[in-house]
């Protein structure tokens, strides 16, 4: 199963992919989370990337395309993959077309901006295992602690309120056209981003299912 999990910053696709990756055994791949760990070892790559991801603009698309080719070539990819974060562009879009990986299924998480705005304002994580959780929704265990591994639970510098603007202005200009993208190719499948958890998981997994 290949899949691509779509949506503006905040809509739940980093959380629901990892649930979908356990539940179908397949690897997620998230550009933001490769990103942010070459930003945090000082990589070339991370250099190259800092004051995109910093300042909410999209890194450009021929280093994220780089990223994404030697991530899918790795032997944990040939089962297939969640995509999470990627493609963000139509040239993206394209470039993976090119490698001939031919995606399954879409998923585009529909969420209104509001929504988002709350769940960036809430959101932590971690900063040794990078989970993901969020004080009223998915509040941890214990405050401020990693209910996996113990580390510190910080807000990401790009969840700023300023940052999250602009976030959202670049997924309305740039992203947000790939929904037509796929569309046209047969491949999308919505669900409402604004239920919990659970129920976009079985929305997903369901019509998943009936596609088969
Ligand atoms: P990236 O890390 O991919 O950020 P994003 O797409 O902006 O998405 P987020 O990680 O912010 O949100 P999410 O949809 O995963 O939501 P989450 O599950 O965390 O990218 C960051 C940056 O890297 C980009 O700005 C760019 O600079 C660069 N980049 C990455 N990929 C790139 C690419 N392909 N091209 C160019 N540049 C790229 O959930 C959000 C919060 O809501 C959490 O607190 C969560 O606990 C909570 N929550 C989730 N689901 C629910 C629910 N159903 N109900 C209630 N709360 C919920």
């Amino acid at each position: 199963m290949k899949l691509i999990l779509l949506g503006a910053p905040g809509a739940g696709k980093g959380t629901l992919a990892e649930i979908l990756a356990a539940r179908l055994n397949i690897p997620t791949v998230s550009t933001g989370n490769i990103i942010r760990e070459a930003l945090s070892k000082g990589t070339e790559t991370g250099l190259k990337a800092k004051a995109f991801i910093e300042s909410g603009k999209l890194v450009p698309d021929d280093v994220v395309i780089g990223i994404i080719k030697e991530r899918l070539s790795q032997p944990d990819c040939m089962r297939g993959f969640i995509l999470d974060g990627f493609p963000r562009t139509i040239p993206q879009a394209d470039a993976l077309d090119e490698l001939g990986l031919n995606v399954d299924f879409v998923v585009n998480i529909e969420i209104s901006d509001e929504a988002i705005i709350g769940r960036m304002a809430g959101r932590r994580v971690c900063k040794e295992c990078s989970a993901t959780y969020h004080i009223k929704n998915i509040p941890p265990k214990m405050e401020g602690i990693c209910d996996h591994c113990s580390g510190s639970l910080i807000s990401r510098k790009d969840d700023d309120p300023n940052t999250v603007k602009e976030r959202l202005k670049i997924y309305h200009e740039q992203t947000e056209p790939l929904i037509d993208y796929y569309y046209i190719k047969g491949r999308l499948i919505t669900v409402d981003g604004n239920v919990s958890i659970d129920e976009s998981i079985n929305a997903i997994l369901g019509v998943l299912e009936e596609k088969e």
